[in-house]
């Protein structure tokens, strides 16, 4: 491939030196579980987010598991309470709320921002309703004035699925002060797998929260249940975030903004120069900021997606989707979830395709994707 979707070798080589140095501290420090290189990157990662606590954790589908089992222990939430959350989005999402024994509650995404339709939230609001899950989806923060609202008038907790959003900001203020996704709501849950904009060389997750008991029953959870030594409060689980993995993402980390101002640049470059007129373009303000282009997804209107997809490949562009088949369409959900219509989510799975926007995948790179996808002709 000439443009290829991904070479996570070039993502990590320009750190490769400070990555190299991270990992021979640890190694010489003999902490391999815990310690302070854990502690270090919790306290950097809150000093971003503006948040006061934050819990290392395994990976991103824990990070939101332990909120959702912690509110359960805490008995804000119980066994079958109803969770709101974007029908559009990755399973993970779907999982965590399954497993902690709640019942997801699918509302629509929109076509302008491909995250949920926030004037389709209320009516989907029932006595049961206990919380919103919001996902940051492709790296463009979910969240208005409206969602809050609705949020703050049905004493709804707000969990964030910030896996796809690091570093970016709303234009409109969180509950607790911080613009910061991730920190918008009550809780955030944060993935650091290797492909996401900040990725770690491994799993690894966080989970960010405004809340003391919620931070207290999340630490302990993931630590087998244990508030301290041989201690156990909850039945808990191992979750806990390697000193190793730590160390690389605090390198990771202090590149956050550098890396989320040249996705922009790209999706820019994108934006500016596609001009086919079977392809819808993902709406695009001048803020740097409101989305972090974790993925570039165009839309091809014309029902003859596989064909860009396949002369794209032909031209030499590597290009993915996110995601063919949404959760409430996988097989182990299968008519178990509550949802109305879905059509905009049905909609974008048979139009979506995701286009290079990570490093390893210049500004020039991606103009001359875009004049590529100009000459198909479908
Ligand atoms: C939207 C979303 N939520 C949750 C997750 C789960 O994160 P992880 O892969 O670290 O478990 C991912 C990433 O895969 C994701 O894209």
């Amino acid at each position: 491939m000439r443009y290829p979707f991904l070479d996570l070798g070039k993502v990590n080589e320009p750190y490769r030196d400070e990555l190299i140095a991270a990992a021979t501290r640890v190694i010489k420090s003999g902490r391999y579980v815990g310690g302070s290189e854990v502690e270090a990157f919790e306290h950097e990662l809150s000093n971003l987010l503006r948040v006061p606590h934050v819990i290392a954790v395994s990976n991103g589908l824990d990070a939101l598991r332990l909120i959702l089992r912690a509110y359960v222990e805490l008995g804000i939430m119980m066994p079958g309470d109803e969770i709101i959350v974007s029908a559009n989005t990755y399973i993970a999402s779907i999982l965590a709320i399954t497993d902690a024994g709640l019942a997801p509650v699918l509302v629509d995404a929109g076509y302008d921002t491909m995250n949920i339709d926030t004037s389709l939230i209320e009516q989907a609001i029932t006595t049961r309703t206990r919380g919103i899950m919001t996902v940051h989806l492709y790296g463009r923060v979910a969240w208005d004035n409206r969602l809050a609202d609705i949020a703050r008038r049905h004493s709804l907790k707000v969990i964030e699925d910030t896996a796809q959003a690091i570093g970016a900001r709303a234009t409109t203020g969180g509950l607790y002060g911080s613009d910061r996704a991730g920190a918008l709501g009550d809780a955030g849950g944060f993935s650091f797998y290797p492909t996401k904009n900040v990725g770690a060389l491994g799993d690894a997750g966080a989970v960010a929260t405004h809340e003391q008991d919620l931070a207290q029953a999340v630490r302990a959870l993931a630590n087998y249940g244990s508030d301290r030594r041989y201690h156990n409060i909850y039945a808990g689980f191992n979750c806990r975030m390697d000193p190793i993995q730590a160390a690389m993402l605090r390198v990771k980390l202090s590149h956050t903004d550098e890396e989320n101002a040249d996705r922009f640049a790209r999706a820019l470059a994108y934006h500016r120069t596609i001009n086919h007129p079977s392809v819808i373009t993902p709406t695009m303000t001048q803020a740097v900021i409101d989305n972090v282009w974790h993925q570039y997804v165009i839309r091809v209107t014309c029902g003859k997606r596989d064909e860009m997809i396949r002369k794209l490949a032909e031209a030499g562009v590597g290009t993915d989707i996110h995601y063919a088949v949404p959760p409430h369409r996988q097989p182990c959900y299968h008519g178990q979830l509550r949802h109305g219509d879905l059509p905009v989510t049905e909609t974008l799975a048979e139009q979506i395709v995701s286009l290079p926007v990570a490093t390893g995948t210049s500004v020039k790179d991606a103009a001359d994707i875009a004049r590529i996808i100009n000459t198909i002709d479908l």
